[in-house]
């Protein structure tokens, strides 16, 4: 049974909503759930995503920030997904290693292999069994957030070409991972959006 399914995507485009529907839902089943997020996700590794994401941290370098994200995934990994897995839960994680690809890899322009590397050491290959990255339009995802009123980060601070090179980042991710990685159309209406995950999500467990 497939049990670690990561979630990746820009700004709004609706995976954290998605991930909480499908948590409830899968629960209700009676599957046993591990909703949990990154940058962060158990203690030490909250701190250490309080430092990346503060937004007067604007003066960081971008092979810090890729270190630092490993090292938030590293602490996750030890504190909650491992234990959870091995309990035979089913972890749904709101980003994992894909987002460092695309966001530091290709959008911050460290490449995505390097940026593999770091994340190899510190996961020891360790990969998702299942990833749904929804592709979103970054003018709709950030229309999106503004409306949700969600406090704004560092990163969603970046300028829209931004938020365009994170989009294409994960298309290259996608296509070098296609037999992981799952592309879900997220630029339709947020039912429609989850409805496709959940099919997908529920074919493999
Ligand atoms: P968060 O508020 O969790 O974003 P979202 O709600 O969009 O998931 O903030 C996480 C930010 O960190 C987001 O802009 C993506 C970025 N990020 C990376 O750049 N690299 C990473 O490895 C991870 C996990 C996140």
């Amino acid at each position: 049974m497939k049990r670690f399914i990561s979630f990746e995507g820009g700004e709004g485009s609706g995976k954290t909503t998605v991930i909480e529907r499908l948590s409830n839902e899968l629960n209700q089943l009676g599957y046993n759930i591990v909703k949990t997020r990154e940058p962060g996700g158990s203690k030490i590794a909250e701190q250490i995503r309080d430092v990346i994401l503060a937004i007067d941290n604007t003066n960081m370098d971008f092979l810090t920030e890729a270190y630092l994200y490993a090292a938030s995934r590293r602490q996750h990994l030890v504190d909650i997904i491992i234990p959870a897995l091995n309990e035979e839960k089913i972890v749904l994680c709101d980003r994992f290693i894909d987002s460092s690809l695309a966001y530091q890899g290709y959008a911050r322009e460290l490449g995505i292999e390097k940026v593999y590397k770091i994340n190899e050491f510190v996961t020891n290959g360790f990969l998702p069994d299942l990833t749904i990255y929804i592709d979103v339009d970054p003018s709709i995802g950030l229309k999106r957030i503004k409306s949700n009123n969600r406090k704004v980060d560092r990163l969603d601070m970046e300028a829209i070409t931004f938020h365009q090179k994170v989009r294409q980042g994960y298309l290259e991710v996608a296509k070098l991972y296609s037999n992981r990685i799952r592309i879900v159309d997220g630029n339709r209406d947020i039912e429609e959006i989850y409805n496709e995950i959940k099919n997908i999500v529920m074919a493999i467990l």
